[in-house]
């Protein structure tokens, strides 16, 4: 019989159908009284302890006949990856770790919910069945797991007969290849057999292939016996459970590759020589980074497909920790991963399902073997992660996350798994609509609504950052009246201030079909607090349905090229004398930029945003910071700008109690200066010399263009910051006042004058055009009466005599501002002189200046 030849949709229903075949079988399985060892001895159960716990070989919670497979159940209310997967008549399974399934209730809780199907993480590897003994197997775990699942009517697949790690302690370089083949058999025969009735199918052999596909990997096996190992494998497990369907199990093999041509090409001579191979596992442990295209997934699974062969992913996981960006960025990423698995898996006749290995970032391999990461569905607290929802969706046939924008940030965006992070705005009550859905099966339905302004609201604040631009969207629908103008409106707030409604679109909805909301809604730069989108509108008593809803960064560039310092320091210098290095305690990755040696609080780690800058835009500046050496200590970032002619200005960007123990987020703004910018750098520092300080994740990105670049000619023309650019016109004392202001907070204040013509002045030598006009305005008060000013302008042509040309004129007085209006003309000549100057009050009177401009007419 050539079992393998199976047809993907007999293999589907063979899968399925699994546990009602147990009754036909003959061999004794666990818990009947004999069991033969594979010696040929029959072992009594008092040989076998682990066996001897009383299991009644009728005990199996499908005792149903091969010939009925389970009628197929009515859509629930909200969807699991179990009822998902079990929809499109596939599964959705889970690793399991002994550990927290006998410790951690809400571990078993969530493992009985929510998968149909188990995989033993490691109860059933050889190691741990035999872990010193060749004669002595220890059952127990793995018999618990059994448990388990019968109870929750799952299925199990046993993991993993032959595999060249996690092997007993009795195999090492000494052992023969006699002796290991005698093991070998011994255990595949007892192994299968001990779990005949609880297991449905088995991965008889794991990771066969060498990662550049170039042949088998050097193991014990393959030295020994070459690729023969693995046909005897196969046929000596069929021999022990004739209707266990049998698995190769492999990594790297999920696109298509050197990897997976080469194991494609094994499971071609696997068959050909008839051997009893029933399908292919993708173990799918990615790194976010590199995960194949829907396309790639589907073309692989299906040419292995075509072999005969049924296709799961045996153990995903998807790492993120390398991403960059926010939790929120990755977990958004990583959603869009899972639906994508979910959804090749769903378009390949032959996937049976998948199975992630564990299903909480509390209990995943992938932080010991690979560092800190977060790569499953559920979070370290149980919470479901949007890769969960991601998931159910792509099981579900939602339409995948349009890759050309910026991944939804929102977990639960579809509804279908039910109402997390949505509540009712006002006395609305939610609930699952199960009749109508924009996408896949489910929508939110708001009812009780009893003013306009009550609807479905979804909670993002964990999804926005202060100062960022977010593009939202969400599909809506009426019931109870045919059309209504209707919202959707962001309710925002800040620390210490009141919530306001902000409006991010509207549009006319209907009962027939579904309306899309979509706008911008723009975070104020403040500590943000809450923000809360929903859906609102139509009169009270009509419910708003609402689906798909979406919300997406606007995509800003960091403008530091090197911001992680993964590849080395380039681009960044010790700011003083310290030494910049860098170092493996990184914040993200696996490097960190360090200043050691520092002798100052100031010194640190800088680097030249000089040419990245613009005069007047504003700059948000994010990065994570520690320090060494001290418990704890103030961490800071700070800009040193330099405007052409001027001292060096020390701008705070932000600053924290940095720590030892963590890594802490400094963030903040820096506007530059309106000037002729000739240095712009960006550095950390701050904690006590001889403290070490570490930099790492840098972000610096322009939030605010700043006001349209100003044709004034007069570059200090509001005396905010003193009166550079100007002087004395005759013996004078000018200063910035904040006495008065026009614009601003601060005037020029003239005083000391002696003469009527005495006042301030500046040169427009080399700002005018020869023969242009422009506009002049400029506002004026005096310190005391009312008193005519006015402006005028002394201009000499090539070293020639000079003119005093009147500008302006009007009479000003001491408690309100005057505009003094009128045009220049410029000489058509080279200015030699070109001093443009208020006057006309009487001697000792002030007179005060702001705002002056000096703009070319068209
Ligand atoms: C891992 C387990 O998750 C860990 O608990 C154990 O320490 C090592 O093995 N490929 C496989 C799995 O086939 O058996 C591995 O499981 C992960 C990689």
């Amino acid at each position: 019989m050539i079992r393998n030849r199976l047809s993907p949709s007999v293999s589907l229903i063979a899968f399925t159908a699994a546990l009602a075949c147990t009754e036909s079988r003959s061999e004794p399985a666990r818990g009947e009284a004999v069991e033969l060892g594979s010696t040929g001895q029959a072992l009594s159960r008092g040989d076998d302890r682990n066996d001897a716990r009383g299991h009644q070989p009728q005990r199996h919670h499908h005792p149903g006949r091969c010939e009925q497979p389970p009628e197929p159940e009515p859509d629930p209310v909200t969807f699991t990856p179990a009822t998902a997967a079990a929809r499109s008549g596939r599964r959705a399974g889970s690793a399991v770790d002994n550990g927290p399934l006998t410790n951690e209730p809400i571990y078993a809780q969530l493992l009985g919910e929510q998968f149909n199907a188990l995989t033993p993480e490691n109860a059933t590897k050889w190691g741990s069945l035999q872990p010193v003994d060749p004669n002595h197997w220890e059952f127990e775990p793995a018999d618990a797991i059994a448990d388990f699942a019968d109870e929750h009517e799952q299925v199990v697949k046993g993991h993993t007969l032959i595999w060249h790690q996690q092997l007993p302690s009795f195999i090492d370089a000494d052992t023969t290849a006699r002796q290991l083949e005698r093991y070998s058999t011994r255990h595949i025969d007892r192994t299968v057999r001990h779990f005949r009735r609880d297991f449905f199918a088995w991965d008889v052999v794991n990771e066969a292939m060498a990662d550049d596909g170039s042949g088998l990997r050097p193991t014990p096996f393959s030295n020994a016996f070459g690729e023969r190992y693995i046909d005897r494998a196969f046929r000596e497990a069929q021999e022990a459970d004739r209707d266990a369907r049998l698995y190769y199990n492999d990594y790297g093999i999920e696109g298509i590759n050197a990897k997976s041509n080469a194991v494609y090409d094994l499971m071609t001579r696997l068959l050909a020589r008839h051997v009893p191979i029933d399908g292919i596992g993708f173990q799918g442990h990615f790194d976010a980074r590199f995960v194949p295209s829907l396309e790639e997934l589907v073309q692989n699974f299906q040419r292995f497909a075509e072999l005969g062969l049924s296709i799961n992913v045996s153990e995903l996981d998807v790492q993120v920790r390398n991403l960059g960006g926010t939790r929120a960025y990755k977990f958004a990423v990583q959603k869009q991963i899972y639906q994508r698995i979910a959804a090749a898996c769903s378009q390949v006749e032959a996937c049976e399902g998948i199975t992630t290995w564990g299903f909480t970032d509390a209990h995943s391999w992938i932080d010991a073997t690979f560092g800190p990461d977060d790569p499953l569905l559920f979070d370290d607290l149980y919470q479901k992660k949007p890769a969960y929802f991601g998931y159910v969706d792509g099981f579900l046939g939602v339409p995948l996350d349009d890759a050309s924008l910026e991944p939804n940030l929102v977990g639960n965006s579809s509804l279908e798994a039910g109402l997390d992070g949505w509540s009712p705005i006002g006395s609305a009550v939610l609930s699952t609509e199960t009749q109508s859905a924009h996408t896949g099966l489910r929508s939110v339905r708001a009812s009780g609504r009893t003013d306009t302004w009550m609807g479905p609201g979804h909670d993002v604040s964990a999804l926005s950052r202060a100062g960022r631009t977010l593009d939202v969207s969400v599909w809506t629908r009426l019931a109870g009246a045919a059309s209504a103008s209707t919202s959707l409106t962001a309710q925002v707030t800040c620390a210490g201030q009141a919530t306001s409604f902000v409006p991010i679109a509207s549009a006319t909805a209907s009962d027939a079909d579904w309306t899309q909301l979509a706008g911008a809604l723009v975070l104020p730069e403040c500590d943000l607090q809450q923000v809360v989108v929903y859906v609102e509108g139509p009169a009270a008593g009509v419910d708003l349905l609402a689906d798909d809803l979406a919300l997406r960064e606007q995509p800003l560039p960091n403008l530091i090229t090197n911001s992680d310092f993964e590849a080395g320091t380039a681009g960044w210098f010790n700011f003083g004398p310290d030494t910049l290095g860098t170092t493996s305690d990184a914040h993200g990755g696996s490097s960190a930029a360090i200043a050691t040696a520092r002798t100052d609080t100031w010194n640190g780690i800088g680097t030249d945003l000089t040419s990245r800058v613009a005069p007047r835009a504003t700059y948000r500046a994010e990065a994570f910071l520690k320090i060494a050496g001290a418990a704890s200590d103030r961490v800071g970032l700070t800009a040193a700008v330099t405007c052409t002619g001027q001292a060096t200005q020390f701008l705070p960007v932000g600053s924290a109690t940095g720590s030892s123990s963590d890594w802490v987020r400094v963030a903040g703004s820096v506007t530059v200066p309106n000037c002729a910018v000739q240095s712009f750098v960006l550095y950390a520092e701050g904690p006590a010399a001889g403290v070490d300080l570490l930099l790492d994740d840098v972000a610096f990105w322009q939030i605010d263009a700043g006001p349209p670049p100003s044709s004034n000619v007069i570059d200090n023309s509001g005396f905010e910051t003193g009166t550079d650019g100007w002087f004395g016109f005759g013996p004078v004392t000018a200063v910035s006042s904040a006495d008065r202001a026009h614009g601003g907070t601060r005037s020029a204040r003239i005083s000391g004058r002696t003469d009527t013509w005495n006042g301030l002045a500046t040169s427009l030598v080399g700002r005018l055009t020869p023969g242009a006009s422009y506009s002049v305005s400029a506002w004026a008060q005096v310190g005391s009466g009312s008193n005519s000013v006015s402006l005028t302008f002394q201009n000499a042509c090539d070293g020639g005599a000079a003119n005093f040309t009147f500008v302006a004129g009007a009479t000003a007085n001491d408690s309100t501002w005057t505009q003094l209006q009128g045009t220049l003309v410029a000489p058509s000549c080279t200015l030699t002189t070109g001093n443009f100057y208020i006057e006309g009050a009487p001697a000792g009177v002030d007179i005060y200046l702001d705002d002056v401009e000096i703009q070319p007419l068209p």
